[in-house]
């Protein structure tokens, strides 16, 4: 019923921008990253359509030492797939693509809603929350694979 694939970035869109840019102009969801080679998306496909996305750019954050470093972006399910499982079994597939291309460091920017989702699958918080201008609070949050 669900396949998690890697997609392409014009499908990472479809998803992004409802969820993470809704109300904003449809270029606000397509990250300048999006179409270098190092970066992939992964997503969920539910009879044909994309219902989940997310990005990893090789990016590393300077507060982190680690080598091989990968940002983990745009995360987002859409609202009536959440709660399926389907946002962990997303960055699960992402994690393993990200181990055989040598990557293993993963960090983010949370939104503090998010922030219990990324706890549950392993993710730790780094420092104190920041703001985003227009979207609201974040931590920085890193895994060690
Ligand atoms: C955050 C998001 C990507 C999670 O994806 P999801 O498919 O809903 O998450 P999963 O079903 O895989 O959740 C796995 C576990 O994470 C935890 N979790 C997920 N969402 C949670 C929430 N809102 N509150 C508390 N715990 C949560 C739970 O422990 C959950 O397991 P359970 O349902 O068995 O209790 C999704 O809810 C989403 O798109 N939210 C809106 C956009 C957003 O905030 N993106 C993150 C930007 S940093």
């Amino acid at each position: 019923m669900y396949k998690v694939r890697e997609i392409t970035a014009a499908e990472a869109h479809s998803v992004r921008h409802p969820v993470l840019r809704e109300g904003k102009p449809f270029e606000s969801a397509i990250f300048p990253e999006d179409t270098i080679e190092d970066t992939f998306h992964v997503g969920v496909e539910s009879n044909g359509e994309i219902v989940g996305t997310v990005t990893f750019i090789k990016n590393s954050e300077d507060v982190f030492k680690e080598a091989n470093q990968y940002q983990l972006r745009g995360m987002a399910v859409l609202q009536k797939y959440q709660r399926k499982g389907l946002g962990e079994l997303m960055v699960k597939k992402a994690e393993s693509l990200m181990l055989q291309r040598g990557g293993a460091f993963i960090w983010l920017n949370a939104r503090e809603v998010a922030v219990l989702f990324y706890k549950k699958i392993g993710y730790e918080k780094f420092g104190n929350s920041f703001n985003v201008p227009g979207i609201g609070p974040h931590f920085l949050m890193y895994k060690k694979m």
